[in-house]
């Protein structure tokens, strides 16, 4: 018998993009299809961890349910992600791999915008907490290692390898994780780039929860 390398652990996931509304009717977004992060949360289930899957508007069915190891919190915008993972403590990782919006609307109209012939209405943005950010200044050290450990995520149209370690060096945080193929929206395969204190490690394409299952052993190792 061999004992599960995220047993007993508890793991924090947002995945998917956040909505942001204009009027009832429209809104802005980030382009995300939700797999990735629902494919580590199914790796880390998998491995016995115990998963709390923040998610935003995406229509996929929560991995691995009937083992009662998972919860999901449904949220729209920016600011209920945020509200939503800032109020669970004591988990040993958290996956920031939600592509959040970076702005929201300042003052959604409460009714449906009309139309004033070609005159687009002005819109003023205000932008969002970084939720990534704000979890890593919350970090202890337990037995010598962070706590919780965080791993973010990085889509770049160019330069993944330098974006990323700034990312990585700004957020104040161990492990970023960059798709390497900068069009991976809807699709089953990725390719990624793990940038953690090392250096880096690519991962071939793949399927994303085989390589979800890959990145749940890196990381199984730093806590
Ligand atoms: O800040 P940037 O979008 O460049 O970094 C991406 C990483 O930060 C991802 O892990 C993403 O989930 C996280 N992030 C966040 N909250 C934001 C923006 C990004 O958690 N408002």
């Amino acid at each position: 018998f061999q004992k599960k390398i995220l047993a007993g652990k508890r793991v924090l996931i947002t995945a998917g993009p956040t909505f942001e509304a204009i009027d009832p009717v429209r809104g802005i977004t980030n382009r995300s299809s939700g797999k990735m992060g629902f494919a580590i949360a199914r790796a880390a289930i998998e491995a016995g961890a115990q998963v709390h899957l923040i998610a935003g508007p995406c229509d996929l069915v929560t991995p691995l349910a009937a083992t009662g190891n998972i919860i999901r919190t449904d949220v729209v915008s920016a600011k209920e992600m945020h509200a939503a993972t800032l109020k669970e403590h004591d988990y040993d990782i958290f996956f920031a791999v939600a592509a959040v919006a970076d702005w929201a609307i300042t003052k959604p109209a409460k009714e449906k915008i009309k139309r004033q012939g070609n005159q687009a209405p002005a819109l003023e943005f205000t932008a969002n907490p970084d939720i990534l950010l704000d979890v890593a200044k919350t970090v202890k050290t337990k037995a010598g290692k962070p706590y919780p450990y965080c791993v973010g995520f990085a889509a770049e149209s160019t330069d993944l390898q330098a974006h990323a370690q700034e990312k990585r060096k700004r957020k104040g945080i161990p492990m970023i994780v960059g798709n390497i193929a900068p069009n991976t929206f809807d699709s089953d395969l990725n390719q990624l780039l793990v940038i953690d204190e090392n250096g880096n490690k690519k991962m071939p394409q793949a399927e994303k929860l085989q390589l979800a299952r890959q990145l749940i052993q890196l990381v199984a190792k730093k806590i």
